[in-house]
């Protein structure tokens, strides 16, 4: 397989994270939240989640009624460190840095998690690379949740008007102006229909829609 390209998150990018991830997503919070009760179908409690940054979707696991064994991937030391430093106590988490290539293929999971990864990647092999490296570490029927940038070019000119209208108040215009245009021309975004296309040459299910924040839709899945 193709080696995958990697967006580095690195010193401010990295430490600003939380804050940044807080103030342009709307709602991303909410669906943080529900995740271990959306892939709670699982036939076991072993979460691989891929780009777990500084450990967002983690907390939620560990903080979930049921015990989940969660494993880590992501290749920026400066935001796997922040999870690091969050969850070393935590007997339940492993924290990879590195590429999800780095993991061993015997090894299949129960469910997964891919948030906000995709849309750095380019629609010329690499998108595909990454979802395939996931479906050979799932087993069959496992769930998968994605939340990414999706829209063909017009749907992202639309939804960026409503992100606009939905984010908070007091920021600057300028910083508006420069988020919304590194959104439509630099972020590598799909069509829901590309999108659906990927996923099934990857070897998942057609991807459900349930969720959807202007230009960030979260999509639900299963490893066939
Ligand atoms: C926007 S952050 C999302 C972090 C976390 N999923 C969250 O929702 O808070 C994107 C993360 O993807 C990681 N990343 C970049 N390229 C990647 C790749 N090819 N495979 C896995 N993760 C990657 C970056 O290092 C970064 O931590």
């Amino acid at each position: 397989m193709m080696q995958n390209k990697v967006e580095k998150f690195e010193n401010e990018r990295a430490t600003g994270y939380n804050q940044y991830v807080e103030t342009w997503i709307p709602n991303y919070h909410y669906f943080l939240e529900r995740l271990p009760k959306l892939l709670s179908s699982t036939s076991h409690k072993d979460l691989l989640v891929v780009g777990c940054g500084t450990g967002n979707e983690i907390e939620r696991f560990i903080q979930a009624p049921d015990r989940w064994e969660i494993t880590g991937v992501d290749p920026s030391p400066d935001m796997i460190q922040q999870a690091r430093d969050k969850f070393q106590t935590a007997g339940n988490v492993k924290l990879i840095e590195g590429l999800i290539s780095d993991l061993p293929i015997e090894k299949k999971y129960g469910a997964a998690t891919l948030l906000l990864v995709l849309h750095f990647l380019a629609d010329n092999g690499e998108k595909l690379n990454l979802l395939k490296e996931i479906a050979v570490r799932l087993e069959p029927g496992a769930p998968l949740v994605m939340l990414d940038i999706t829209g063909g070019k017009n749907q992202i000119a639309d939804n960026l008007k409503i992100l606009r209208l939905l984010l908070p108040d007091g920021l600057e215009e300028d910083q508006i102006n420069s988020r919304v245009s590194r959104i439509q021309n630099e972020l590598q975004h799909v069509s829901e229909d590309r999108l659906s296309e990927l996923f099934a040459e990857a070897g998942f299910e057609p991807p459900l829609r349930f969720f959807q924040s202007a230009v960030y839709m979260g999509w639900m899945t299963k490893r066939i």
